[in-house]
């Protein structure tokens, strides 16, 4: 189906947005129209007794009523691990901006202020559907921003909202089921997948499938880190995985989905039924189109793994030869994963942290190939090693190792599946697709870019390199609503600097813009038609459309319109948010949300 099928799949007549008029703002807690303690109280009701008044995690640290100080020594020690953060309502993984942050009581630092900032003031601990028509009808009914939640791993906010009521989906468990031969709900026969097939429904994490998955052998496609949730902001925004360059995508992997829609409705997405909807959750963005309460995705059998360690680490100060070393693995990787191999990868030539044992300076990979043998993986690989050995011992350390596991979960378990430790609020990050093109098609331009995004050693930029394109990844279906540009990537290269914890404004706005800008730009000047991976972005991307949804901006938006015409659901840079904007608080990041009259 082309684009222009995909439009006429959508009434005319419903194409008009019906939003709020211009400078309207939801109600926030200072808000006369904020409902009153009593009316809360009906909602908490309404839920069975699940209505959270949220509190930052770290309130035990601060004067008051939740003053504890055995708990904030907990949560201090806490604080990094991100489990413990998602399960706490308003925990997050990379926050937006951190307005109470725990206090080191015991070695005598004094607590500041302790605001909600950007968290939303209740949260629904739902656990049925019901739950959350309750929660969606008493935020219609009152005019207040709502929030969807699952893990809170968003990176650009997503999870977030000032003066919000959200609910939390972690809780509602309807189960994981796996079946040897998919069957389609609906008896959709537009559907060819007659492989195995896992249905999951409700807020899951993708380390809850692989204990299903794996004991049977089976190689699912989802989150390098087990703790991404499964059906939210990971699999509808795209979703790499080591899996990815054999089977596509995540978003690639979905059979059929339900759908809580805006209106209370609970609907079918299959490439039968609604398949404009379909399209859209395949890689349109999460928190955009409904809450999806259960999606079935493809199984694979899993085959045997052939994988590979690379280090490399440079003996001297100068950082050339390393650089020169990471502009021959940009250049042979294309190559060596049409050989099958994808991975991670993370360099710096001077890094915020140590990332290879103590050191923070160099190059590290882990990537794999499934089905080859050993030898044909070494072969794979012996252009690029005979190009670094020629330098190692001079002017670099580089070190290979090899390994065989018998399955996809062997190899997953043993190098791969690492649970990264909690980020900051006090980052910027930027990313961009590369093709093969452009990191085969000119050396001058690739040595160029990997140039400028290293930076000076004083930025402390650290680099994240996501070899997981290539492969099935190019395999366009006319059903997903992902970016295109995703077809022809092999690689997504991820950006990041970091500022000290209470930098001046002024040093703040000078890393975003060099990530925003020069790092970015440096990357699109070679990339000038593709893309940046949505849930590994820059919050601040000027052209977040283009840069995210490609030419599925538009038809995306049509979705949005059939089905949330009054743009109920927002979150930042996903579709339809143009409708809204944030009046800033003084001095803060956040604020209102108002309409735009869009
Ligand atoms: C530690 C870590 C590891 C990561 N690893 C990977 C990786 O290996 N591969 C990769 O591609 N990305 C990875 N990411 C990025 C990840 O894809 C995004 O953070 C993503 O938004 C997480 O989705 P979530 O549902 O778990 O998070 P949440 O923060 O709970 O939700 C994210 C967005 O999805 C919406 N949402 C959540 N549940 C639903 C639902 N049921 N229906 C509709 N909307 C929903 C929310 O409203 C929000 O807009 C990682 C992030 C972190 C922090
Ligand atoms: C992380 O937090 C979880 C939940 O509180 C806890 O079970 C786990 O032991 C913690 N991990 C570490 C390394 O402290
Ligand atoms: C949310 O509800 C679940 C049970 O459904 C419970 O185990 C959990 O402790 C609750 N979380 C909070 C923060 O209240
Ligand atoms: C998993 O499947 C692979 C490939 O068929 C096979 O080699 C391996 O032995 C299987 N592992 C287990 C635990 O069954
Ligand atoms: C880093 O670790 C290695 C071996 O593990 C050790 O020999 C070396 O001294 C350490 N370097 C620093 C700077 O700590
Ligand atoms: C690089 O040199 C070291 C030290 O001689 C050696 O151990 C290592 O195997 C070499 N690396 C490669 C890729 O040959
Ligand atoms: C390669 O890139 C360099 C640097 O951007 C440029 O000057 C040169 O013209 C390019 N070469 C070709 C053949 O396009």
């Amino acid at each position: 189906m082309k684009l222009t099928a995909l439009f006429s799949l959508l009434a005319l007549g419903e194409l008009c947005w019906a939003t709020s008029l211009a400078g309207e703002c939801k109600c926030t807690p200072t808000d006369k129209c904020w409902p009153s303690a009593k009316t809360w109280k009906s909602l908490n009701k309404a839920v069975s007794g699940k209505l959270i008044r949220n509190t930052p995690p770290a309130i035990s640290c601060y004067p008051g009523p939740h003053h504890n100080k055995k708990e904030c020594a907990s949560v201090l020690k806490q604080w990094s691990n991100s489990t413990f953060q998602s399960l706490d309502p308003i925990g997050y993984i990379y926050p937006t901006e951190e307005l109470c942050l725990p206090v080191d009581l015991a070695a005598g630092e004094k607590p500041g202020k302790c605001i909600l900032g950007q968290a939303p003031v209740y949260t629904i601990n739902a656990t049925t559907s019901q739950d959350l028509v309750a929660g969606m009808k008493f935020a219609q009914k009152h005019n207040i921003r709502f929030v969807v939640r699952n893990t809170g791993h968003d990176l650009i906010g997503k999870s977030e909202g000032y003066g919000s009521l959200q609910v939390w989906i972690k809780y509602l468990r309807d189960g994981i089921t796996i079946d040897d031969k998919f069957k389609p709900s609906d008896q959709c026969t537009k559907s060819d997948w007659t492989g195995a097939a896992i249905t999951i429904s409700g807020g899951y994490v993708w380390r809850d499938v692989y204990n299903l998955a794996f004991p049977k052998n089976l190689t699912v496609v989802g989150g390098g880190d087990p703790t991404v949730g499964c059906i939210g902001g990971y699999i509808q925004g795209g979703g790499h995985s080591p899996a990815s360059r054999d089977y596509g995508l995540a978003t690639d992997q979905i059979l059929e989905a339900q759908v809580l829609l805006a209106d209370g409705s609970i609907v079918t997405a299959s490439p039968c039924q609604n398949s404009d909807l379909y399209f859209a959750l395949r890689g349109g963005g999460g928190g955009t189109y409904g809450i999806a309460l259960s999606m079935t995705i493809k199984a694979y059998p899993s085959k045997p793994v052939v994988a590979q360690a690379l280090t490399v680490i440079p003996l001297s100060s100068d950082s050339s030869a390393l650089l020169n070393a990471v502009t021959d693995i940009h250049e042979a990787y294309p190559c060596i994963n049409d050989a099958g191999f994808s991975g991670y990868g993370t360099w710096s030539i001077n890094g915020p942290a140590a990332f290879i044992g103590n050191q923070s300076v160099g190059y590290v990979h882990a990537v794999a190939a499934m089905g080859i043998s050993l030898d044909e993986g070494q072969k794979a690989f012996e252009p690029l090693l005979s190009k670094l050995r020629a330098v190692n011992g001079t002017q670099l350390f580089v070190s290979v190792d090899w390994f065989e596991f018998p399955s996809y979960p062997a190899y997953y378990m043993a190098m791969s599946g690492n649970q990264l430790p909690v980020g900051g609020s006090t980052s910027a990050m930027t990313s961009r697709m590369f093709d093969k093109q452009s990191l085969t098609g000119n050396r001058t331009a690739l040595a160029e870019m990997v140039s400028t995004i290293a930076g000076t050693p004083e930025e402390m930029t650290l680099m994240s390199v996501v070899f997981t394109g290539g492969g099935a990844v190019k395999n366009h279906d006319p059903l997903s609503g992902l970016n295109p540009a995703w077809r022809e990537a092999y690689m997504v290269q991820v950006v990041t600097r970091v500022w000290a914890p209470g930098s001046d404004a002024a040093i703040i706005k000078a890393v975003r813009q060099d990530i925003s800008y020069k790092k970015n730009w440096a990357m699109r000047k070679i990339t000038p038609f593709l893309g940046s991976y949505m849930n590994e972005a820059d919050r601040k991307d000027p052209v977040w459309e283009t840069d995210f949804y490609g030419e599925h901006f538009l038809p995306l938006s049509m979705v949005k319109q059939k089905y949330d015409p009054t743009g109920f659901f927002y979150c930042p840079t996903c579709v339809g948010s143009a409708s809204w904007y944030e009046d800033l608080l003084p001095g803060r990041e956040y604020g209102p949300l108002c309409a735009t009259g869009l």
